[in-house]
C-alpha cells in the first residue's frame, strides 16, 4: 500500500520521493500516511507549510479519499471503501495462497534442523531448532522455494564408544527396551563418574569407538539398536509437533565418506599438523578447525564439512540453512571458512541461523544429571492443561483431545516463535497457555471466534462496501500487510515477524468484534462477513506458517 501511495504522490510532488519519506501518523484522525515536507524546503526555497499546501491541493486520485495539509505535513486519508473491497475480493479469491510469492523461483533451500543426539534426551535446544526450522521451511515454501528438511542426527562420535563400553559392563537389555533414552543416559553418566577414578575406562571407550568406526559387527549391531530405540522416542515428539523430515542422514551416514574430503584438504595444501592432529588454520582471529585427532579419529567438523559438500552435490541448494543454538556459532564460522578456503563459491550460501536458550526462572533448562527435563512430558503437560481449560469452558466440544493437542502444542510453538530467535526465552506453561495476551491460544481462540460468527451468519457472496469504520479499517490495514510480512520474515528467516503479526491481526479482530454488531446490522452484514472470512483465511495461514493448527471450534 505504501509503495502504491508513494507512486500516486509522486505525480503531485515537485521532488522525487522515496518510500522512507512516508510516515505513519500516530493517530487515525491524522490520516493513514503522512508526507513531511520539511526536507524539501531548502531545495524549493519555499516554506514546508506552503509546499504541503500545494501538494495537498493538487492530489486527485481514486486511491486517495482526501489529502490535508497540516503544519508542513500532507496527511493522506485513503479511500477505505475501494481499498477494502478490492482487498477482500483478492483474499477470498486467492484463499490460502494469498501472500504467496515466487521469489524463490523453485530454488532449493536445505534446512538442517532438530538434529538431536541418540541415547540422549531430546533437549529444549532441539525443540527450538525443530520449531524454528519447521517455520522457516514453511516460510521459504510460501515464497516459492523447494525445501529439504534434514534431521542431522547426532549418532556418531567418541561418546558412542563410551556408551558401548558402559552397556557391556552394566547394561540390561530389557531396561533399554522399556525406557531407552533414560537408561542409556544413566549408563553414560555412570561411565563418566567411574572414568574419573579409572583412566583405563576411557581407553576402553576410545577403543570401542575405534572398533565401531572400523565396522565391527557386534559393535555396529548394538549401536544400531540404540539408534532405532532412540529414534522411536524422538518420533513421538515429532508426531506431537506435526513435523516431518525429508532426510535423516546424520553424522554416522558420513563415516565412510570423510576420507576423500580429508584427502582433498590435503591436496589443496590446507592441512597442517599440530601436536599430531590435523587442522586447517584459519588466521589469527579464529582457532584452527580440527579435522583429525592424533589417534586418527574424525570430528564433528570433519563430518559437517563432508555433509555440506554432499548436500551441495545431492540437492544443488541455493541456500543451506543450519538452525543450531548460539553456542555453536564458532563451529559454523570455522567450517564455512574451511569451505571457502577449499574454493567452494557456494560456501557463501551457508547460513547459520542461531537461537538463544530456553530458561526456567532465569536459568538454563538443563538435560544434565539429576534434573532431566523430558520434552515429551512437557508437551503432555501442556496438552493436559489445555484439556482442563476445555473441560471448564466448553465441556461439550467435539474432538476434545485433538483440539487440546492443537492448543497445548500450539502454545509451546507460539511462545518459542513470538520473540526473535536470538533471545533467550523463559519457559512458563501457565503463561503460554493463557487465552489472553500474546499467546498461541489467544490467536487460536480468535480464529475459532471468527468462525463461530461465520457459522451463525451464513455465507455471503455479493456485497458492496459503503463505509468502513475505524474498527474495520484497522483489520483491513493488517490484512493488506500480510504479503509484505511474509516476504520480510522469509528474507530475515524470522518467524517472530509472523507471530507478532498474528497477534496484531487477532487484536484488531477482537476490538471489532467487541464494538461492531455484525449480525444485527443487515445493511453492512454481507460486507462484514466477507471481512471476517478474509480474517479467518489470513489467521489460519499465519498459524500454519508457524507450524500450528487452527481448530474452528474451541
Ligand atoms: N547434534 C548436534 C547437537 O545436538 C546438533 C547438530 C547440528 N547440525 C549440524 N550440522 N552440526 O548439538
Amino acid at each position: 500500500m505504501k509503495t502504491e501511495v508513494m507512486h500516486v504522490l509522486q505525480q503531485f510532488s515537485p521532488i522525487p520521493l522515496n518510500i522512507n519519506m512516508l510516515e505513519q501518523p500516530a493517530h487515525t484522525h491524522m490520516g493513514d500516511l503522512a508526507l513531511p515536507c520539511f526536507p524539501f524546503a531548502k531545495n524549493l526555497k519555499k516554506s514546508p507549510v506552503m509546499i504541503a499546501d500545494e501538494i495537498a491541493d493538487a492530489i486527485r486520485h481514486p486511491l486517495i479519499h482526501k489529502a490535508e495539509a497540516v503544519n508542513g505535513y500532507v496527511n493522506i486519508f485513503l479511500n477505505r471503501s475501494q481499498i477494502t473491497s478490492s482487498l477482500l475480493d483478492r483474499i477470498r479469491e486467492q484463499t490460502k495462497s494469498y501472500g504467496s510469492s515466487d521469489v524463490g523461483n523453485n530454488g532449493v533451500g536445505t534446512i538442517d534442523m532438530s538434529s538431536p543426539n541418540i541415547a540422549k534426551p531430546f533437549s529444549m535446544g532441539h525443540l527450538r531448532s525443530t520449531v524454528i526450522g519447521n517455520s522457516i521451511s514453511l516460510l521459504l515454501e510460501k515464497n516459492g522455494y523447494k525445501t529439504v528438511k534434514i534431521n542431522y542426527i547426532g549418532d556418531w562420535g567418541t561418546q558412542f564408544g563410551k556408551l558401548l563400553t558402559a552397556y557391556r559392563k552394566w547394561g540390561n537389555e530389557q531396561e533399554v527396551r522399556t525406557n531407552p533414552i533414560q537408561t542409556l543416559l544413566k549408563l553414560y553418566i555412570q561411565f563418566h563418574e567411574d572414568a574419573e577414578q579409572d583412566e583405563a575406562l576411557n581407553d576402553e571407550g576410545r577403543a570401542a569407538f575405534k572398533a565401531l568406526e572400523d565396522g565391527d559387527t557386534e559393535a555396529l549391531a548394538l549401536w544400531d539398536w540404540f539408534k532405532s530405540e532412540s529414534l522411536k522416542e524422538f518420533q513421538r515428539i515429532y508426531d506431537l509437533l506435526g513435523v516431518k523430515f525429508d532426510s535423516y542422514n546424520g553424522e554416522a551416514y558420513y563415516n565412510d565418506k570423510m576420507e576423500p574430503i580429508v584427502d582433498l584438504l590435503n591436496e589443496k595444501g590446507l592441512l597442517k599438523e599440530s601436536d599430531g592432529a590435523l587442522v586447517v588454520e584459519l588466521g589469527d582471529k579464529m582457532p584452527p578447525c580440527l579435522i583429525k585427532k592424533s589417534d586418527g579419529a574424525t570430528l564433528y567438523a570433519t563430518r559437517d564439512l563432508t555433509a555440506a559438500i554432499d548436500r551441495k552435490k545431492t540437492y544443488d541448494f541455493e541456500k543451506s540453512i543450519y538452525v543450531v543454538g548460539n553456542e555453536q556459532s564458532l563451529h559454523f564460522t570455522q567450517f564455512k571458512k574451511v569451505l571457502e578456503k577449499m574454493s567452494y563459491e557456494w560456501a557463501q550460501d551457508i547460513e547459520h541461523v542461531p537461537f538463544g536458550l530456553i530458561l526456567k526462572d532465569g536459568k538454563k533448562m538443563s538435560t544434565r544429571k539429576g534434573k532431566i527435563v523430558l520434552l515429551e512430558e512437557v508437551l503432555k503437560d501442556a496438552i493436559s492443561l489445555a484439556q482442563s481449560t476445555i473441560e471448564e469452558k466448553n465441556p461439550n466440544l467435539e474432538n476434545k483431545i485433538e483440539i487440546a493437542e492443537a492448543i497445548g502444542v500450539g502454545a509451546i510453538i507460539f511462545s518459542d516463535l513470538k520473540q526473535h530467535r536470538k533471545h533467550d526465552i523463559e519457559f512458563d506453561l501457565e503463561t503460554m497457555l493463557q487465552t489472553e495476551g500474546e499467546t498461541g491460544p489467544y490467536v487460536q481462540y480468535t480464529f475459532a471466534r471468527a468462525n463461530s460468527v461465520l457459522r451463525k451468519a451464513g455465507e455471503t457472496n455479493s456485497y458492496t462496501v459503503d463505509e468502513v469504520n475505524d474498527f474495520e479499517w484497522k483489520i483491513v490495514k493488517e490484512l493488506e500487510q500480510f504479503p509484505e510480512i511474509i516476504q520480510q520474515s522469509a528474507k530475515e528467516l524470522d518467524p517472530s515477524i509472523i507471530a507478532k503479526y498474528a497477534v496484531n491481526l487477532a487484536q484488531a479482530f477482537n476490538s471489532f468484534y467487541a464494538n461492531v454488531h455484525v449480525l444485527t446490522d443487515s445493511k453492512n452484514k454481507p460486507y462484514r462477513i466477507a471481512l471476517i472470512t478474509s480474517t479467518t483465511i489470513v489467521l489460519k495461514e499465519a498459524l500454519r506458517l508457524l507450524g500450528m493448527k487452527a481448530p474452528e471450534k474451541m
